[in-house]
């Protein structure tokens, strides 16, 4: 394997180390003195007083390998790509370089250092949009990347797609330029339209080659200019790692198959691919999060943890395995990543006991709600469960939402959202009171 990811973590840092850049630490995925965010999600989450100024960073050029955790898009994991726990390669100017720098960086890494083939490159620069009548589109961006690619391979988008951040409510954003890789017609969809806002997967962003800091974003969401330009770049790893090691999914590269190998010894992964992602990719992410001393409980990052392991717990019970396996996958996440992330073996105890009573807590929920639900749906007369019986479920039983939709979803039915978070709000106005 040419490109190991330890290689191209390495590479990545090397290379930015040579330019300037100070490697600085990985910071843990519970964000400190930050009441607006409940999980570090980005490599620029803890840096945040850096791009306002009201902190001074040790140097103006840095760089670093953060871990994040995303759930956005929780529903879509299981696909090529798409994972809940990651490693961002970051690296960041504070007033220091600008676009031009930084688009250069991203070129020379990925052409001289990565040798990935550029013809297969195609890249995105923010074109304006009607939501942001002050901020024009980005020409200076198109005009530099005009000395690497012809103009057909310079896209301009809009907003959804080309100005990032804030991570939460409010903070620094900004408009950015994102590096696409095309993975070729066989794995999209086919369409004469098809380009790098489709979602078919054929277009696979790799890096956030920019985003340039220049506004910040207010509760109200009007946006008011930052002291400097900064520039905050962002790559996952394990989306490097798929390109550069030639698989067709980030579960076949290195960081995965150790992992995926444990569960196809117990499942039959040519009936349950997408099945073993999600237990994969949600065992890993709970490893670290508990690591950084996260347990799963009711509300804020409590709750996500307990959704992502609840998750997987679910996926296991569907596949009739025993959840125990989910141990067993954790050993291995310690056992591949301790090297790098020492505080995973020096967890490892607690790991175990939260896990193994999230088991037991996880048992008695499901057998009590799975047979409640069965008769609901037996006794349903059409193919939605009432947001009342939904309601019910939760708040009787504790059995999730989440997991009612799933269930649900697998069965060919629907959950009525409406309904159910209508009766919600209402309990919460009846707590408040
Ligand atoms: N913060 C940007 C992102 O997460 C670039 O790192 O995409």
């Amino acid at each position: 394997m040419k490109f190991k990811a330890n290689d191209v973590r390495e590479d990545f840092l090397n290379f930015f180390k040579k330019n300037g850049h100070m490697e600085i630490e990985n910071l843990s995925l519970i964000p400190q003195n930050d009441p607006t965010l409940l999980i570090i999600n980005s490599g620029m989450a803890p840096l945040k007083d850096y791009f306002t100024g009201e902190s001074i960073p040790p140097s103006k050029r840095m760089c670093n390998i953060q871990k994040c955790v995303r759930t956005i898009d929780i529903n879509s994991v299981g696909d090529p790509h798409h994972l809940t726990f990651f490693e961002m390669l970051g690296n960041w100017s504070i007033g220091d370089y600008s676009k031009k720098e930084a688009i250069e960086f991203g070129w020379r890494l990925i052409k001289d250092v990565f040798q990935i083939d550029t013809s297969k490159i195609i890249v995105t620069v923010f074109g304006g949009d009607k939501s942001l009548p002050g901020i024009s589109a980005d020409m200076e961006s198109f005009e530099i990347w005009l000395n690497y690619l012809p103009k057909d391979r310079i896209i301009l988008l809009d907003a959804d797609s080309n100005f990032w951040g804030p991570t939460s409510d409010t903070g620094p954003c900004g408009p950015c330029t994102e590096i696409i890789f095309d993975r070729g017609i066989k794995n999209g969809c086919g369409k004469v339209d098809c380009g790098p806002e489709c979602e078919c997967g054929r277009f696979l962003e790799i890096w956030n080659v920019g985003v340039f800091m220049q506004y910040f974003m207010h509760e109200d969401g009007s946006l008011t200019k930052l002291p400097m330009n900064c520039v905050d770049a962002g790559a996952g790893l394990e989306r490097f790692a798929m390109i550069l090691q030639g698989v067709e999914s980030v579960y076949e590269t290195d960081l995965f198959i150790p992992l995926i190998e444990v569960l196809t010894n117990k499942i039959d992964i040519n009936k349950n691919k997408r099945e073993i992602r999600i237990i994969a990719d949600h065992v890993r992410a709970s490893v670290f999060m508990l690591a950084d001393g996260i347990i799963p409980g009711k509300t804020k990052r409590e709750y996500v943890l307990r959704r992502i392991m609840r998750r997987a717990l679910l996926y296991l019970t569907i596949l009739e395995v025993d959840c125990q396996l989910f141990w067993d996958v954790s050993q291995v996440v310690i056992r591949e990543y301790s090297c790098r992330y020492p505080e995973l073996k020096d967890g490892e105890d607690f790991i175990k006991n939260v896990i193994f009573s999230e088991i037991t807590s996880f048992n008695k929920v499901l057998s009590k709600g799975l047979r409640e639900l069965d008769r609901i749906i037996k006794s349903s007369t059409s193919a939605v469960i009432s947001g009342d019986d939904a309601f019910k479920l939760q708040d009787t039983l504790g059995f999730p939402i989440d997991l009612i939709c799933e269930i649900a979803g697998n069965k060919g039915m629907t959950v009525d959202k409406e309904r159910f978070n209508f009766l919600l709000e209402e309990q919460r106005q009846r707590s408040r009171k």
